[in-house]
């Protein structure tokens, strides 16, 4: 199985961290989420500890809490000790509910609002990422009227092309992220940023992309960030405290993707940071990395109720399921791929190839193409593997569709960290 946390029962069924998943099917309804919470500790564990381990105190990995956000999981990063990235006011107003210590929050978007900022700031969020020139004289106007020092840091892009699917490609020059180093503007920004008196900038930032199995776009990354801090150390006489390299390592959505070990990744990333430093005669900065998908993903799993099975003549088998892009949105967004199981059927020969199909009135509503599983019956369970990140996260109601419950599995046990929707709360907004 791709995860060390898929089994096949005695009873023949698919088991998840060691729990039924037709059980859990039967106890909590479908479609549903469900989390594997000791996976998520473990994953963020891997990062934290090889941080510690290999790169300058107080390198410590921030959680992009995009991925998967809601109260429970702010808990759980709060309880192994790491810092979070918020992108938007819900997510920092989920963190805060969930008590998540503020001055361990990053907050990043390319368009915070002034009322963004201010509710930033009225909640004690330790570091902005600035970036744009308008939100460098935002944030120093609004720390100004509250007299405040803000710790910022500066997000720069800096011109590094990942190679994976371009709505995820986030480092290229022509960004809408960042301020592009390139140009020379991204200099001109720090110097900008130094002349205010209401901020303090920590350091720099940049993401290169996502879903990357080779850490060489992230090597390039830390070589050009580190240049560029030297080049600032020598033009501008600021020595950056914080290099904040992004997220972005990938996570197995199917036999094809390696397996992945972050702590060598890690390793391998801190090794390539300090020989850089030392050609640069740069002391090592701190480090940030920001995982989102490597943290939540394979410790998810979503499963869905079969309705039907359509075989059209000499063309295609249609496996009709009762969830979709409305929980699952990434096939339709980027033909993203997932291997997809018959739960309840999983120590049958996977000998039945079909199109899975969302229940939404949309032909693009696919969830996959061209899955293998053991032919399903009007009942089965189905289990799409790998949907811990930015499956929830991405959900919407499109069909007026009440999005599925997350249960969290831990110890042996269950219990809901999301409730499933009512039609009663499709209703709720409406006047
Ligand atoms: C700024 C930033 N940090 C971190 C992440 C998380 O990336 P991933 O989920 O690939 O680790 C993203 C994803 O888009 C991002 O834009």
């Amino acid at each position: 199985m791709i995860c060390d946390n898929l089994t096949v029962g005695q009873n023949g069924t698919l088991h998840f961290a060691r729990q039924d998943t037709v059980a859990l099917a039967a106890r909590y309804g479908t479609p549903l989420y469900l989390m594997d919470e000791q996976k998520i500790r473990e994953n963020i564990r891997a990062y934290k500890n090889a941080m510690a381990a290999h790169l300058p105190t107080g390198s410590v990995p921030e959680y992009a809490s995009k991925a998967f956000s809601c109260r429970r999981i702010y808990e759980i990063m709060a309880e192994e000790g790491v810092h979070i990235d918020v992108v938007s006011p819900g997510e920092l107003y989920t963190a805060k509910q969930a008590g998540f210590p503020m001055e361990h929050c990053f907050f990043h978007g390319n368009n915070k609002s002034d009322e963004d900022i201010a509710m930033g700031m009225d909640n004690g969020v330790g570091c902005f990422v600035l970036d744009s020139f308008d939100e460098i004289e935002a944030v120093e106007a609004l720390a100004a009227a509250r007299n405040i020092t803000q710790n910022v840091l500066l997000r720069v892009t800096p011109g590094i092309d990942p190679h994976t699917h371009r709505k995820i490609n986030t480092g290229t020059v022509d960004s809408k992220f960042g301020i592009a180093l390139q140009t020379g503007q991204a200099m001109e920004a720090v110097a900008f940023i130094l002349q205010q008196p209401h901020l303090s900038l920590q350091g720099f930032h940049c993401h290169v992309g996502s879903q990357l199995f080779d850490v060489a776009p992230l090597l390039d990354g830390a070589d050009t960030m580190l240049t560029f801090i030297k080049e600032v150390q020598t033009r501008l006489g600021y020595t950056a405290d914080i290099l904040n390299l992004g997220g972005g390592l990938g996570v197995r959505y199917t036999e094809n993707d390696p397996v992945i070990r972050y702590e060598e990744k890690v390793a391998e990333i801190a090794a390539h940071i300090k020989a850089v430093c030392a050609q640069l005669q740069l002391a090592v900065p701190r480090v940030m990395l920001e995982p989102g998908r490597s943290i939540v993903a394979s410790a998810g799993i979503t499963l869905y109720t079969v309705g039907s099975v359509k075989e059209v003549t000499d063309y295609k088998n249609y496996i009709s399921v009762n969830g979709g892009m409305t929980d699952n949105p990434r096939y339709t967004l980027y033909e993203a791929e997932y291997t997809v199981i018959n739960a309840s059927r999983a120590a049958q020969p996977a000998d039945y190839t079909a199109t899975l199909a969302g229940r939404c009135c949309e032909s693009g509503d696919i969830i996959q193409r061209g899955v293998s599983m053991a032919r399903p019956e009007r009942g089965d369970i189905v289990a799409v593997l790998t949907t811990g990140a930015y499956n929830y996260s991405m959900a919407s109601n499109y069909n007026r569709i009440p999005r599925p419950p997350v249960i969290m599995l831990r110890d042996g046990d269950s219990y809901v960290a999301v409730r499933r929707e009512t039609y009663a709360d499709l209703c709720a907004l409406d006047e």
